[in-house]
């Protein structure tokens, strides 16, 4: 679903209308629905109730602590990637047993630091790091619970820069690989054989890979789960929304896109994948990060100029690629919207930010209602990948983050002072 829509020519999040938080807190602004993130946890909890299941909200893909709070309150569970995401986890409410720390770089201070505070598995990208974790349980006289990330080799269907389940990826450990990998992990000390995890890839729309990936990987769960008694099989996260006519989809019921093309949905995931996982008798782990928190946020932005050239028509606004990095990074489609509908033809424009980089644009000969000075455009979608990934590029100050409930509406993220880009910094003692 989408909380953000019109009433009449004004932009609403859930109940309030996005011109009062603009007002009141100046752009660029990120807005979230509560309500979206509420209901999308929930829609796919439930499709996957005839599971035994816990979802693990990858927290890279917004780590607000509120939005966190939010879904430790709705039972989730955390897919965290650093001790500074378990500690945020914790920090909001989040229960470290319910935690599994990825990534193929985990330190030993962070690997101490997890097994010191019982998170419910380590997600292990290589041999050296079985070793690693293994050395360290030893030393604090701990049971490393541990997983080995099997990379399946299937191809996701998605950006090259997102895709991560083939042999070209950093990730994993080779499918024909993984048995022997757990019989020397069953003989180092101090691991439990907990699981077995995999991850294909990110923003995925069609439930296909999702297949093949567990069906070529669930013979080896049998066979590994009866050698070692595992609890678990984590499928990993990267179901994809709909970024195209993001607005529409919300009025049609958020998986179609406004010309008609269905995405996939969590009750197709489910349906497909529930007769292939419930006979493995385990408990499934998800970790779904853009499905939870993309299209519950937009970022709001203030036209600044309008510059023509012979070629362009440049809208050039106050949020820029330090704000939301995907159109730059990854070439992606965000809709964009106007904070107050207009009517009038449609412009071809470039949406631009004010970095001194080619690279800062949020669209390119899109058209849009016409704009002036002073008003304001939305970029939808922007709740995954968006503030997380903002930086102080140009010292700029990161957004400030509102959290909306239906009628109420908070600051979740103060709006960074400039002192703060630098207050870290400090002069070598001979230049002062
Ligand atoms: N699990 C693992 C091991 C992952 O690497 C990721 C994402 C997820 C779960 C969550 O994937 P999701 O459900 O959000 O698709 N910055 C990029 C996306 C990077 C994804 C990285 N890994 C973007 O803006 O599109």
């Amino acid at each position: 679903m989408h909380s953000f829509r019109y009433v009449g020519k004004e932009l609403f999040c859930e109940e309030v209308p996005v011109s009062v938080l603009v007002k009141k807190h100046g752009t660029p602004l990120f807005v979230y629905s509560q309500a979206t993130l509420s209901d999308h946890f929930t829609r796919l909890d439930s499709a996957l109730a005839p599971l035994d299941h816990l979802i693990c909200f990858a927290m890279k893909s917004n780590s607000n602590r509120a939005i966190i709070q939010t879904f430790a309150a709705l039972g989730g569970g955390f897919d965290t990637v650093s001790a500074g995401e378990i500690q945020r986890a914790v920090a909001a409410g989040g229960d470290p047993s319910k935690c599994v720390f990825a990534g193929v770089g985990k330190t030993e201070e962070e690997i101490a630091y997890a097994l010191k505070q019982g998170i419910y598995c380590f997600n292990v990208e290589s041999e050296p790091e079985l070793v690693r974790i293994s050395r360290i349980a030893v030393k604090l006289k701990k049971i490393a619970p541990i997983a080995v990330r099997v990379n399946p080799n299937v191809d996701a269907h998605t950006h090259a820069k997102i895709t991560t389940g083939t042999y070209d990826n950093k990730f994993g450990i080779q499918f024909e690989n993984i048995e022997a990998v757990y019989a020397r992990a069953a003989k180092l000390s101090n691991l439990r054989l907990r699981g077995l995890q995999m991850h294909i890839g990110s923003q995925l729309t069609e439930v296909n890979p999702f297949r093949q990936a567990v069906e070529k990987v669930s013979p080896l769960v049998v066979r590994l789960n009866n050698r070692h008694g595992f609890d678990f099989f984590s499928i990993g996260g990267g179901l994809g929304i709909v970024y195209q006519n993001a607005l529409e989809s919300g009025a049609n019921g958020w998986w179609k896109t406004a010309a008609g093309k269905k995405i996939l949905t969590p009750q197709t995931y489910a349906d497909t994948l529930i007769p292939l996982l419930k006979p493995l008798g385990l408990k499934i782990l998800l970790e779904p990060g853009r499905f939870l928190t993309g299209n519950a946020g937009a970022l709001i932005t203030r036209v600044e100029y309008i510059k023509k050239t012979g070629k362009k028509n440049f809208v050039i606004v106050d949020a820029a690629m330090n704000d939301l990095i995907r159109p730059a990074f990854y070439d992606s489609f965000h809709e964009i919207i106007p904070l107050v509908k207009k009517p009038g033809k449609l412009v071809s424009s470039d949406v631009v930010g004010p970095i001194c980089e080619s690279g800062d644009y949020f669209a390119k000969d899109r058209p849009l209602a016409k704009v002036t000075e002073g008003d304001h455009l939305v970029l939808l979608s922007a709740g995954a990948y968006g503030s997380v990934m903002g930086s102080n590029y140009n010292s700029r100050p990161l957004a400030t983050e509102i959290l909306v409930n239906g009628k109420r509406s908070a600051v979740v993220r103060r709006h960074q002072e400039l002192t703060a880009i630098w207050g870290d910094e400090s002069l070598a003692p001979w230049q002062k």
